[in-house]
């Protein structure tokens, strides 16, 4: 009997800065282990049709749109799992947000909280001016990537939920008018609003402090720099350490990177009657965990750097992989509206 599999589908922004291991940790750590869960199938791309939504670079799009691949794929998206495209390879995307388009409603999309600022932003005397078409499109074109691969599982950030909503609104939409039976999606939310900032009580690491991080290609020196300027305290409290005390970022990266186990051991020596918490030697260990971590990811995207053919055979194949689905599901809703 073949057991029917829960598709996942994700998408990473275009836009190149260097990752850092909020990143990692939060969104592409659980990208990685979905796509190693038995009953699974991944599909994961980088979406550059979304990045022509704002003003842009052609040229810096080209290269960022490969940038962002290498960086899934270091990170240990496996090509063999999962399949890794480029968005605007997959022209079955375009297709299916213009029907769906036709079940979207302009107010809403207006109201769309993630976009309200951005809309503000270049909303001319009120008038909307400046923002095109593509961007209020935004959440459609997202929907259509959803959709198009039946995508049960959704992983996101916090601040793009409002977008599943409309695609779950969208689906239900289609099913109720057009007699399809398209899966409403879920999220599943990363963490990445918990990997603290290593420089700034009780914010989160970001790319705009570039102190707060560390960045996935640092190299073990400066990652040991970082790690040992975090600030510490006498090692001993009469409750564990909460989110604005000094040292509640050392043990929450040691929770994220070693394991919780080891965060409460911790925490058992910071509250017991003994000498306390030993910061050095504590440090130490999590610079090596954490080296451990990003060495393999490093040797990846060395090796994908080098050697631009065998990435494009990756995303060449990612694209087949892909259009087989999308195309399927693509025809199904064509037949179900009258067009096909
Ligand atoms: N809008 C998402 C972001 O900004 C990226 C994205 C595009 C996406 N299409 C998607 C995420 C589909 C999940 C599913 O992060």
């Amino acid at each position: 009997m073949k057991i029917k599999k829960t598709r996942v589908l994700s998408g990473v922004r275009a836009s190149h800065s260097s990752l850092h291991l909020g990143n990692y940790l939060g969104a592409i750590r659980g990208m990685v282990e979905l796509q190693n869960k038995v009953g699974h199938e991944t599909f994961y791309m980088v979406a550059d049709l979304h990045g022509i939504t704002t003003s842009f670079n052609p040229k810096m799009l080209h290269k960022n749109r490969l940038e962002a691949a290498k960086d899934l794929l270091a990170a240990g998206i496996d090509p063999e799992k999962s399949a890794v495209f480029l968005q605007a390879d997959v022209p079955e995307h375009v297709e299916l947000a213009y029907l769906l388009s036709s079940v979207s409603q302009v107010p809403e999309l207006m109201r769309m909280p993630s976009k309200k600022d951005e809309y503000r932003k270049y909303a001319d005397d009120g008038q909307l001016k400046g923002v095109s078409f593509a961007l209020l499109g935004y959440p459609v074109l997202m929907a259509a990537d959803i959709l198009l691969y039946k995508a049960e599982k959704v992983p996101i950030g916090e601040d793009q939920l409002p977008h599943l909503e409309f695609t779950r609104k969208v689906a239900r939409r289609l099913n109720v008018k057009y007699g399809l039976r398209l899966p409403v999606p879920e999220a599943v939310l990363s963490n990445e609003l918990r990997v603290p900032s290593i420089s700034e009580k009780g914010k989160k690491m970001s790319k705009s402090t570039p102190e707060s991080a560390i960045f996935l290609n640092d190299s073990y020196e400066e990652i040991k720099k970082k790690i040992f300027g975090m600030s510490t305290d006498a090692g001993k409290g009469f409750r564990a350490p909460r989110k604005h005390d000094a040292v509640y970022a050392l043990f929450t990266l040691v929770e994220l990177v070693i394991g919780s186990d080891r965060r409460r051991e911790l925490e058992k020596q910071y509250l017991g009657s003994g000498d306390g918490v030993r910061y050095s030697e504590v440090k130490l260990e999590l610079v090596d965990a954490i080296y451990n971590l990003l060495k393999p990811i490093q040797t990846r995207r060395r090796d994908l750097d080098n050697n631009p053919a065998k990435l494009r055979g990756i995303l060449d194949e990612g694209a087949m992989k892909a259009s087989k689905v999308a195309s399927i599901t693509l025809d199904e809703i064509k037949g179900a509206m009258g067009l096909s």
